[in-house]
């Protein structure tokens, strides 16, 4: 059977469909901000101000190293690289706000 070029657009939009699919569901696993005591501030501010930045701000005043909550060995970026934007990664569990 000869494919068409018809087929390959096809082809091409069902690969894209799969890649964006897979694309999600990584940044999915990064482990969204827990909804318990210790986080509750940070969901009050976020209703309070509606400013991921500013919440970004109250995170390094218990996750820092040393003394602080240790981030993993692995973890992408650390407080002494500057300005941490914590939920560009790691989600509130807010409707709305489990993508961007
Ligand atoms: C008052 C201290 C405190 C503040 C402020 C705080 N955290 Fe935490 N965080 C903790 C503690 C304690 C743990 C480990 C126990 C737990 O899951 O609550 C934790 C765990 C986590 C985890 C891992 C959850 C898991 O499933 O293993 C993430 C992600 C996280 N915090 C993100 C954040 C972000 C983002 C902010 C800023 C919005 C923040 N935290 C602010 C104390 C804090
Ligand atoms: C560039 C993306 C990115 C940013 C920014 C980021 N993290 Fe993470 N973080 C990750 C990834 C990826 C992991 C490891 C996978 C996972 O467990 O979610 C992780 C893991 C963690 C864990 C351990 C979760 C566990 O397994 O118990 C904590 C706690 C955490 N991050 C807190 C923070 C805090 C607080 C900030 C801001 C100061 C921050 N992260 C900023 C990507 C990020």
């Amino acid at each position: 059977m000869k494919i068409s070029k018809k087929d390959w657009i096809f082809i091409a939009i069902v690969a894209a469909v799969i890649i964006t699919f897979v694309a999600i569901s990584g940044e999915e696993k990064t482990k969204q901000v827990p909804m318990d005591s210790q986080h509750a501030p940070a969901y009050e501010l976020m209703k309070k101000t509606g400013s991921k930045m500013e919440v970004d701000k109250t995170c390094p005043s218990c996750h820092y190293e040393p003394g602080g909550i240790p981030f993993p060995p692995k973890h992408p970026v650390k407080p002494k690289d500057g300005p941490m934007r914590c939920l560009f990664c790691h989600k509130l569990k807010l409707a709305g706000m489990t993508e961007k």
